[in-house]
C-alpha cells in the first residue's frame, strides 16, 4: 500500500503543503495515541473552563488543542493558526506561506462513552505580505483551501484528505505509524435514502427544514415515494465519514432554540473543511441559500447552517429553501 508523502507529490503537493500535512498529522498521532489510552491516561471528563464559545471544554479537547498548537508552531511551517479553543488566532512564523484553522477535538461529547471524535482542519495562504498577528488573514472564503482534511479516532485511525484533485482516504498503521492510501478518490453516490439531523431540535427547525424532514419521514406512502433512514453520530466527523463512505445528507440547521445562537457548526474548521472535501468528492455543502465555500467570513468563529451530502438529495433539500 502506498505511502502519503509520494501520493501527495505525485499530485504535484508542493513540499512546503506537504511538511505542513504531515507535521499536523504528527500531531493527530499523538492525539490518536492519547484517545486510545482513554481512562487509562486520566484524559477522560471536563476541564473547569469554558472556551470563548461558551463550550465546557473536555480534557481531550484542551489537550489536542495543546499538541497540534505546540507542534504547528514549533515547525516553522505556519503563519498563523485559528483553533476551535483559542480565543484568537496565534501568530507563528511570519515568513511561513500557510495559515491552519483546526476543530483539535471534534464531537468532545463522545469522548466519555468511547465513541468516535475526530480533527478537522482547514488550511490556506496566508495574503502575500500580511502580519502574522493580523486576525483578518483568515478571513477568506472556503474555496481558497489549498487542502482540507480531518482525522477520525474510531476502531481504526483514519485521514481523508483533498488538496483539491480528489478526496482520498488513508488508515493509520500504528505498527509503524504510517497512514497508508486505502481508498483512491471517495465518490459520494448522487442518490440515498439516509439521512442526520438531531431531531431534538425539530421544533425549533424553520418551516423550509421542517417540511424537508416530514416528507422524508413519510416514506414511502408520502411524497418522496421512498423510505428514509436515520443516523446521528453527534459528532460532524464521523457523520461527514459516513457520507463519503456510503452518501446520505448531513444537516446542522439554523433553529431557534438560542436566539444569540441560530447555528452551531463553524465555518473556518467545520463548515469549510467538510464542505472541500465533500465538493471534492461529488457532494454539495450548502448553507440552504448559499454554498458554503463562497461565504465571506468576518470572525474567526462564526457559525454557519450546513446541508451537505449526496449531490440530488442536497438538491432536493435545497428545492425546500426557495
Ligand atoms: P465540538 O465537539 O467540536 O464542539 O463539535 C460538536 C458539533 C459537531 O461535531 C456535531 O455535529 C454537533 O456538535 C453535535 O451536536 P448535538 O450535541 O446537537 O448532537
Ligand atoms: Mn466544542
Ligand atoms: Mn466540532
Ligand atoms: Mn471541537
Amino acid at each position: 500500500m502506498r505511502r502519503l508523502p509520494p501520493v501527495l507529490l505525485e499530485d504535484g503537493c508542493s513540499r512546503e503543503l506537504l511538511s505542513l500535512i504531515r507535521t499536523i498529522l504528527a500531531a493527530c498521532k499523538e492525539i490518536s495515541f492519547r484517545v486510545g489510552q482513554g481512562a487509562l491516561s486520566g484524559v477522560l471528563g471536563s476541564t473547569l473552563d469554558e472556551n470563548i464559545q461558551g463550550e465546557t471544554q473536555k480534557k481531550l479537547d484542551v489537550l489536542s488543542n495543546q499538541l497540534l498548537k505546540d507542534i504547528l508552531l514549533e515547525s516553522g511551517t505556519v503563519k498563523a493558526i485559528a483553533s476551535e479553543e483559542e480565543d484568537y488566532t496565534v501568530a507563528g512564523n511570519p515568513d511561513a506561506k500557510f495559515i491552519v484553522a483546526f476543530d483539535p477535538l471534534d464531537g468532545s461529547s463522545n469522548t466519555d462513552i468511547n465513541s468516535l471524535v475526530g480533527t478537522i482542519f482547514s488550511i490556506m495562504e496566508a495574503p502575500a505580505g500580511s502580519d502574522a498577528a493580523d486576525q483578518s488573514i483568515f478571513m477568506q472564503p472556503g474555496h481558497k483551501q489549498v487542502a482540507a482534511g480531518y482525522v477520525l479516532y474510531g476502531p481504526s485511525t483514519m485521514l481523508a484528505l483533498t488538496t483539491g484533485k480528489g478526496t482520498r482516504m488513508f488508515t493509520l498503521d500504528k505498527t509503524q505509524g504510517s497512514f497508508l492510501l486505502t481508498q483512491d478518490f471517495a465518490e459520494i453516490p448522487a442518490d440515498t435514502n439516509e439521512f442526520a439531523i438531531n431531531t431534538s431540535n425539530q421544533r425549533h427547525w424553520q418551516p423550509a427544514m421542517q417540511n424537508y424532514i416530514n416528507d422524508l419521514l413519510a416514506g414511502d406512502t408520502g411524497p418522496r415515494a421512498k423510505n428514509f433512514n436515520m443516523r446521528w453520530i453527534a459528532a460532524m466527523v464521523g457523520d461527514v465519514h459516513r457520507v463519503l463512505s456510503r452518501g446520505g445528507l448531513f444537516t446542522y440547521p439554523t433553529d431557534t432554540k438560542d436566539p444569540k445562537k441560530p447555528n452551531k457548526l463553524r465555518l473556518l474548521y467545520e463548515a469549510n473543511p467538510m464542505a472541500m472535501l465533500v465538493e471534492q468528492a461529488g457532494g454539495i455543502a450548502s448553507t440552504g441559500t448559499e454554498r458554503i465555500m463562497d461565504i465571506q467570513p468576518d470572525a474567526i468563529h462564526q457559525r454557519v447552517a450546513v446541508i451537505l451530502g449526496s449531490k440530488n438529495e442536497v438538491e432536493t433539500c435545497l428545492g425546500y429553501h426557495k
